[in-house]
């Protein structure tokens, strides 16, 4: 040990230098405490401020019904899975939940996951392997990333919500390729950007190149369609997706993730889907709050009517302020700043305004195009966000951005 290592850590030195260089780019983050139940305002670090970056769309995270539902679950369940699904972790509250988002989402079947990542991770190498090949939008979430590099397939990236760059690089790679499967895979909505997927002719294009197609709905569900039913049916296409990838913990308020579609496949993904096999499943209580959340959105659209009407109030307001709001088209709403110095500076003043809301940099989105990502929640009223907007004018004017 030398002078240089007092704790004889000189082989994690690699972290050290890996941190300094995440400070100097603006890009190293501190994490922010919640201390009060999710909602329009909640106690972050011991203040009360306007929540402007949490995904629960509907209200749903600190819903009576949901909290009703998952305390009777409690009661009669306990609080443990105790086993992963394929043992002893699959209660009837699970199958419940399925056969209810099955009938929802109006497909053949749906399989639950204890995430959308993991939902994800377990279906793409149940789907393809290194003989196929992944056909992917340059802009899907990490989690699709991890599962295409699981399943070994090689991956070809095609532009940014561009069928026709899909086209060309099915042509190039797999229109001659014999056995070979390709699966298409897109974000539904596009979590950075806020941004709708062309479904309609990227199910085109693999109906007519005999590709499987993956849709991840994890921003769609509960927001478009129908009640909510998400962005295959905002396009009309249902049995026309093989598979969806939904998640419980962003609109449904919860925690979880499924995958829906033809049946053959959900069935497959109980033998094939790793994290089915290999890691506990969602506990009671939260498959149990998760159908009282679809209880809720089946029996009205009112949440779903109030968060589009929300979105568009306040985009209206921060875009008229002088604001660029990239391409959204939903209640993702990117505040776009540049460098990750700029938006880090721009929500720490926002924060001491009153207003929580998160700087998002490199890696999740491009180097130069750090925005602050506000997300828009039905639980939200208007003055609240006259509120949010107010305090973006005023920091902006601080910093001399606008
Ligand atoms: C497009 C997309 N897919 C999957 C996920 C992961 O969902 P979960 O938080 O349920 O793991 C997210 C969440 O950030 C997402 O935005």
């Amino acid at each position: 040990m030398n002078d240089k290592e007092p704790s004889g850590d000189g082989k994690l030195q690699f972290i050290k230098e890996e941190t300094e260089r995440l400070e100097k780019e603006g890009l190293l983050f501190k994490v922010k405490t919640i201390e009060s139940a999710q909602g329009s305002w909640i106690v972050v670090d011991g203040r009360r401020v306007l929540n402007l970056c949490s995904n629960n769309y509907l209200g749903f995270a600190n819903h009576p019904r949901l909290k009703e539902a998952a305390q009777k679950a409690i009661a009669e369940f306990g609080v443990g899975p105790a086993a992963v699904r394929a043992i002893a972790g699959t209660t009837v509250l699970h199958h419940q939940l399925e056969e209810k988002l099955a009938r929802f989402k109006r497909v053949e079947a749906v399989i639950s996951f204890q995430s959308g990542f993991n939902s994800n991770v377990a279906t793409i190498p149940a789907l393809v392997g290194k003989e196929d090949l992944i056909f992917s939008d340059e802009l899907n979430h990490a989690s699709i990333i991890d599962g295409c590099r699981l399943s070994g397939a090689p991956t070809i990236r095609f532009d940014h919500c561009n069928p026709r760059s899909l086209e060309q690089q099915v042509q190039a790679n797999f229109a001659d390729c014999g056995k070979r499967r390709a699966l298409i895979i897109t974000d539904g909505v596009f979590s950075m950007d806020g941004d709708i997927a062309p479904l309609t002719p990227l199910v085109e294009l693999a109906e007519r190149y005999r590709a499987m197609i993956m849709v991840d709905d994890a921003h769609g569900e509960g927001v478009l369609g129908e009640a909510g039913r998400g962005a295959v049916d905002h396009f009309h296409l249902h049995g026309r997706v093989d598979v969806e990838i939904g998640t419980l913990s962003k609109a449904f308020g919860v925690v979880g993730g499924f995958v829906a579609g033809k049946k053959l496949i959900i069935d497959h993904l109980r033998h094939k889907g790793r994290p089915f096999l290999f890691s506990s499943a969602v506990t009671p209580a939260d498959a149990a709050a998760c159908i009282a959340a679809v209880d809720i959105l089946e029996s009205s659209g009112d949440l779903v009517d109030r968060l589009w009407s929300n979105t568009h109030y306040f985009k209206q307001r921060i875009s008229r302020a002088g604001f660029d709001i990239g391409r959204s088209e939903t209640p993702i709403t990117p505040v776009m700043l540049g460098e990750a110095r700029t938006a880090q500076e721009f929500s720490r003043r926002l924060f001491d305004e009153g207003v929580f809301a998160v700087a998002i940099g490199f890696p999740t989105v491009p180097l130069g195009k750090a925005r602050i990502r506000v997300m828009i929640s039905a639980a939200h009223s208007e003055a609240d966000l006259d509120f949010g907007v107010e305090k973006f004018i005023k920091v902006a004017g601080d910093l001399r951005l606008i």
